[in-house]
């Protein structure tokens, strides 16, 4: 459903030291791909600790309307009877994957190459975002697309009657493009195969497998290159939905600028492509441990104790982007309250995710007296070790920005306001109370 509702401005203010145990919620790109895997399997899929925020939502609306049985059987505890490879049906009405980049990259993807023809759109933020890195590829596999002026949505596709493989190079790293040519190419009889030049979040390739697919992946002198056979019967698989280490991000990074925090969040995935913020944390000698190191749901596991402690600013080199690439929002926030700069290397496709993030962290920490310079691809933040907060950032109908601008505030002179905290709910709709329970006051 597109966010359409009045904004909800919020405030966040200096709070006593955080303490106790953050349960966050299940991780979104497994959530979304364990919805559509489970669609395009023959059986039932059972899921537990799936994420309920609106993006998800919205795609297991999308996939009952492709012909799925999509069932709530209590909290985070679903079941999709799926239709298998090719038997999506025609969808009655409009596909509208409200604020979800990756629900609608996904499934323009997994309908491709199947003869049926959809209809796509999205809140105003999802209208705004690029979607002929995805569309020109489905168009390579036969797919005829009718899209709006610079390939935006809303866009109707002719899923391919005859679909052929694809072998196909991505211009950017980018999970999302790579996740929506392999689903296309479940339908193409032969061999698919993407090469990115940087390895992104590898959950598609995983879970694929799982499902019964043959996909395999190897690191080359050409790049990162996987390789899916088509036509396999995908048999339906229980899944366990592991913690979203881009949702921990946000408690972490709390407890690591208020005073004498210490937190505890269990059960995050440590999946090395989604390990990027973590791995910047330890160099800026952050105290965060890893206790309890486990494999749950083909993910490995860990849980997180995150203490308070002083921060040095560092340098994150562009080749790490890709495995942090939600996090940049959050780990400005941080360097905010290190000592020196921290620079944030081949950053260029902040500009294009739910808002341009680069611009919306610079305006937002210049509103709270902190000092940022940005280029095209890259954002340097100047940390003094205090911030005076103060300001108002404006979200841009991002959930991240928003939760990013709360947490500042929990550590700043002056109270941090935001424009909009309605979008919270697309990854994390109890992310109020659980930091309330934590000590935060924000609100
Ligand atoms: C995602 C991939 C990333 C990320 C998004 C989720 C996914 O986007 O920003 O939140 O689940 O595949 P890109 O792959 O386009 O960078």
């Amino acid at each position: 459903m597109s966010h359409a509702a009045q904004p909800l401005p919020m405030t966040s203010r200096r709070s006593a030291p955080l303490q106790g145990e953050a349960l966050v919620p299940g991780d979104k790109s497994i959530s979304h791909r364990a919805l559509i895997l489970g669609a395009l399997s023959v059986g039932e899929t059972r899921i537990t600790g799936l994420l309920e925020g609106q993006d998800v939502l919205d795609t297991a609306k999308a996939m009952a309307a492709f012909g799925a049985q999509v069932e709530r059987r209590g909290p985070g505890d679903w079941s999709v009877h799926g239709v298998g490879v090719g038997g999506f049906s025609e969808p009655a009405g409009v596909i509208d994957c409200g604020n979800s980049g990756t629900g609608v990259r996904l499934i323009m993807g997994a309908m491709a190459t199947t003869p049926i023809t959809a209809t796509f759109t999205g809140d105003a933020s999802l209208c705004r975002r690029p979607m002929a890195r995805v569309t020109d590829p489905l168009a390579g596999f036969g797919a005829r697309i009718t899209a709006r002026e610079g390939g935006r949505l809303p866009i109707t596709i002719e899923g391919a009657a005859e679909p052929l493989p694809l072998t196909y190079r991505t211009p950017v790293p980018s999970a999302q493009i790579k996740s929506a040519i392999l689903l296309a190419g479940l339908n193409a009889p032969g061999e698919t195969v993407v090469i990115e030049s940087e390895p992104t979040r590898d959950h598609s390739e995983r879970m694929l497998a799982g499902f019964g697919a043959q996909i395999q992946a190897e690191t080359t002198p050409d790049g990162h290159v996987i390789r899916l056979t088509g036509r396999p019967e995908l048999r339906a698989q229980p899944v366990a939905v592991p913690r979203d280490p881009s949702s921990a991000a946000f408690p972490v990074a709390a407890a690591l600028i208020v005073p004498g925090s210490q937190i505890r969040v269990p059960g995050v995935s440590r999946n090395p492509t989604r390990d990027g913020l973590y791995v910047t944390l330890l160099d800026m000698g952050a105290d965060i441990s890893f206790e309890n190191i486990r494999e749950e749901g083909g993910e490995p596991v860990a849980d997180l104790v995150v203490r308070h402690g002083p921060l040095k600013g560092v340098e994150v080199p562009a080749e790490r982007a890709a495995s942090m690439i939600d996090e940049f929002p959050i780990l400005s926030v941080i360097a905010a309250f290190a000592e020196g700069p921290t620079v944030m290397n081949g950053v260029a496709e902040l500009r294009v995710k739910e808002s341009d993030r680069i611009d919306a962290m610079a305006r937002g920490l210049e509103a709270n007296g902190v000092t940022v310079d940005e280029t095209r691809d890259s954002m340097t933040v100047h940390g003094m070790g205090r911030v005076p907060g103060g300001g108002t950032a404006a979200t841009h109908l991002d959930h991240r920005i928003a939760m990013s601008f709360l947490v500042l505030g929990l550590a700043t002179e002056s109270p941090v306001g935001i424009d909009d905290g309605g979008p919270i709910a697309t990854s994390f709709p109890d992310f109020l109370p659980l930091m309330r329970g934590l000590g935060a006051e924000l609100g």
